[in-house]
């Protein structure tokens, strides 16, 4: 049923339980091998996606209760100050190691360096801090996201047998490392087909913060600008795709522009249900905060694992020990592999108008 569904798909890719235990390092420099093991959390804000709440904070919370280790989720609200304040708190009140989820690379490296001078142990969540200091990075394969996002609408396009397609582009924040590499993933497999003249590309603009009210005034804007000719939007998260799914409902032409999205949103979900949406890359957030969770407690421990795998920081010119989880696709056929994962409720999905679309799914 859900067979490979969630397979790790590349080599170095790890899940939990495969983080090789070294011990404790000789040295003694570890943060918090002396103190009671107590982790700290910044989230980034609760509107770019409502994963942050609704997700990483539930599963990041489950997996430090399981190991009985204290723990403090706080949200920045998308506030740079409010970030730096949170930390400073946490690092005054104790934390032993403190993950981040950055709101800019800068911030981030003031908060990580500030973390790392007072002996505080620090791990990059799902977003790298370019020129940090994190002993880990945790995330998914940000380039395939955005690969699964470019092959999806290639995919819809092909199978409503447009020609030559205009393509609008909703980046994600210009301050996010993961939109470089989401955008990496799209341009991919888009941009060849722009070079061929197979498909021409008729917007490209960054969404800054990722900030979903401005993102319907800039598709509005760019479906003026293209004299309501535009074929496919590759939107990078749902929040995104359902601005531009509103302005395209507006001018009636919802369902018949495939729009991608990320993060398998409950929203996003009934727009791929609609037909509204072309689709969304599920990533398992569970899995991306347990290995997050694994990882900080050692830390918290006295303990360093390996991972087996690194990343690039080119801007500390730096190889970061990272785990990167793989990504899956998800169109209507396959609604219902989120919702046996547990990401998602029937319940959620399911409702009102979406009962009987829920049931033509398949999802019982
Ligand atoms: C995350 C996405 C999220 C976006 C907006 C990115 O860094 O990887 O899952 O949709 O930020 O919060």
């Amino acid at each position: 049923m859900r067979k490979g569904f969630l397979a790790v798909g590349a080599a170095g890719l790890l899940t939990l339980g495969s983080l090789t235990a070294c011990g404790n390092e000789s040295g003694g420099d570890q943060a918090g091998s002396d103190k009671t093991p107590k982790i700290g959390v910044i989230l980034p804000d609760s509107k770019s996606s409502v994963r942050w709440e609704s997700a990483d904070r539930k599963f990041l919370k489950e997996a430090f209760d399981a190991a009985g280790v204290l723990s403090d989720i706080q949200n920045a609200q998308g506030d740079k100050n409010a970030f730096q304040t949170i930390a400073d708190q946490m690092i005054t009140g104790g934390v032993t190691v403190l993950m981040i989820v950055n709101l800019d690379s800068g911030t981030g490296k003031a908060v990580l360096d500030k973390a790392k001078s007072q002996g505080v142990a620090t791990i990059d969540y799902d977003r790298l801090t370019l020129g940090g200091s994190a002993e880990y990075y945790v995330s998914f394969d940000n380039v395939a996201v955005g690969k699964l996002q470019g092959e999806g609408l290639v995919k819809c396009l092909t199978e409503a047998g447009v020609q030559k397609p205009a393509i609008a582009y909703l980046n994600g924040s210009p301050t996010d490392n993961n939109a470089t590499l989401f955008k990496e993933g799209y341009d991919s497999v888009l941009k060849p087909k722009f070079d061929a003249g197979e498909y021409t590309q008729v917007a490209d603009d960054s969404v800054p913060d990722w900030d979903n009210a401005q993102a319907a005034t800039i598709f509005e804007q760019q479906l003026t600008k293209a004299s309501g000719k535009i074929d496919g939007v590759l939107s990078a998260n749902d929040g995104l795709g359902n601005a531009a799914i509103s302005v395209l409902k507006k001018n009636n032409l919802n369902g018949k522009v495939p729009v991608t999205g990320q993060d398998a949103d409950p929203q996003a979900l009934q727009n791929i249900l609609a037909g509204d949406q072309c689709m969304t890359v599920y990533k398992a957030v569970k899995k991306e905060a347990d290995a997050a969770a694994e990882l900080a407690i050692a830390l918290a421990k006295g303990e360093r694992k390996t991972t087996g795998q690194t990343v690039k920081d080119p801007e500390g010119n730096r190889d970061v020990p990272a785990v990167l989880l793989a990504p899956a696709a998800i169109y209507k056929d396959n609604v219902k592999d989120v919702i046996a994962d547990g990401y998602v409720t029937k319940e959620q999905i399911c409702t009102g108008d979406y009962a009987k679309l829920c049931t033509d799914a398949g999802i019982s």
